[in-house]
């Protein structure tokens, strides 16, 4: 009788164990690291999750990208050029550029983590 109650709930918490491995593995975003990137970089200076600071919420980054292909190439590009970027009170200047300060796998986590807001 014990043995009939327990199986169930055992395949039920493996089943949800294995739910969750695959989830990160498909994602696969080291979430902490991406965070401790941004805050070591100064990215929440101008860049709230979802709050706009100078620059946009990475929330609306997010959105503004999704479903497009080439959006990490674009992003990582962003993030490695040092382009223009256009303030709210209208001036420009060079982007914080992350080239050489980041190995690429690092900066590829960066841009998927904000990608997934
Ligand atoms: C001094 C302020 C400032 C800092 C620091 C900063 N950004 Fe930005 N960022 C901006 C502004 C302003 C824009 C909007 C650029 C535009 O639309 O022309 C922007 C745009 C972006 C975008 C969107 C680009 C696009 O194509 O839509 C991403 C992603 C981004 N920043 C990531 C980062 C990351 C990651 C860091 C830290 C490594 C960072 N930013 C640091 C001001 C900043």
């Amino acid at each position: 009788m014990k043995h009939q109650v327990q199986t169930p709930i055992l395949l039920g918490v493996s089943a949800a164990i294995l739910l969750v491995f695959s989830i990160n593995a498909s994602a696969a975003v080291d979430v902490e690291a991406a965070k401790m990137m941004a805050r070591e970089n100064s990215c929440f200076k101008c860049h709230g999750i979802s709050k706009p600071k100078d620059g946009p919420a990475y929330t609306e980054v997010a959105a503004k990208y999704r479903g497009k292909a080439d959006a990490e190439a674009h992003l990582i590009h962003h993030l490695t050029s040092g382009e223009k970027a256009k303030f709210p009170d209208g001036h420009e200047e060079e982007h914080k550029n992350m080239q050489g300060k980041a190995s690429p796998e690092a900066i590829k986590n960066l841009v998927d983590w904000i990608l997934s807001n």
